[in-house]
């Protein structure tokens, strides 16, 4: 575990991870169709990690995670949960934009899952959320659909792991959120907090 170091030294190591991840070419398609790699941001030593599922075209543009669409409506939710997007570290299973935003391949996930536990394992959260069913079935090695992984914790090493809905699948289901709304609550109430107070 990684719990002794403090940030600064957790923010060099992902540095060092950071500057591998941008000259990997384990996924030839990925690395001749990325504008560039996007390892991940926030807090490195956050207590929650989010976990996404890969990066889109905003993403490829910009080298951060969950800064288009589906990225203002989990700033939202951030918001809501009463914490900055600051307060987290936020990362995905692939960190290549896949062409057309077409879903990571099984090889695509294990090659970048090297990456994925080296972040968990600098970070270190006691909290991971997986949003959406590509970031649950891969941490996890789960085959089940999101809405029966959700509404229980999963253990990822050290970390108490829930699953919930993914932001995108919330803009085109908003009726969703109130689901999203109590799987926060779950979280936070294990964490001692009370979201509805
Ligand atoms: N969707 C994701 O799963 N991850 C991102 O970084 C952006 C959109």
């Amino acid at each position: 575990a990684k719990s002794k170091l403090t940030k600064a030294e957790r923010q060099a190591e992902l540095e060092i991870v950071a500057a591998k991840v941008a000259k990997c070419k384990k996924c030839p398609e990925l690395a001749s169709t990325r504008t560039q790699t996007v390892f991940g941001v926030g807090n490195p030593r956050a207590k929650i990690m989010f976990i996404g599922e890969a990066p889109g075209a905003d993403e490829d543009k910009q080298g951060e995670p969950f800064v288009g669409r589906a990225g203002k409506l989990l700033d939202k939710i951030i918001e809501a949960c009463q914490m900055k997007r600051s307060d987290i570290y936020i990362a995905n299973i692939l960190r290549c934009r896949p062409p057309g935003n077409r879903n990571p391949s099984n090889e695509e996930a294990d090659n970048c899952r090297g990456f994925l536990d080296a972040q968990i394992e600098i970070v270190d959260p006691d909290y991971i959320v997986c949003w959406g069913s590509v970031a649950a079935k891969n941490l996890l090695h789960s085959e089940m659909p999101i809405g029966k992984m959700r509404g229980q914790f999963y253990e990822y090493g050290r970390a108490r792991v829930v699953c919930t809905y993914h932001p995108s699948y919330l803009l085109r289901n908003p009726s969703a959120k109130k689901n999203v709304w109590e799987d926060m609550i779950y979280l936070f109430e294990d964490m001692g907090i009370d979201l509805k107070a």
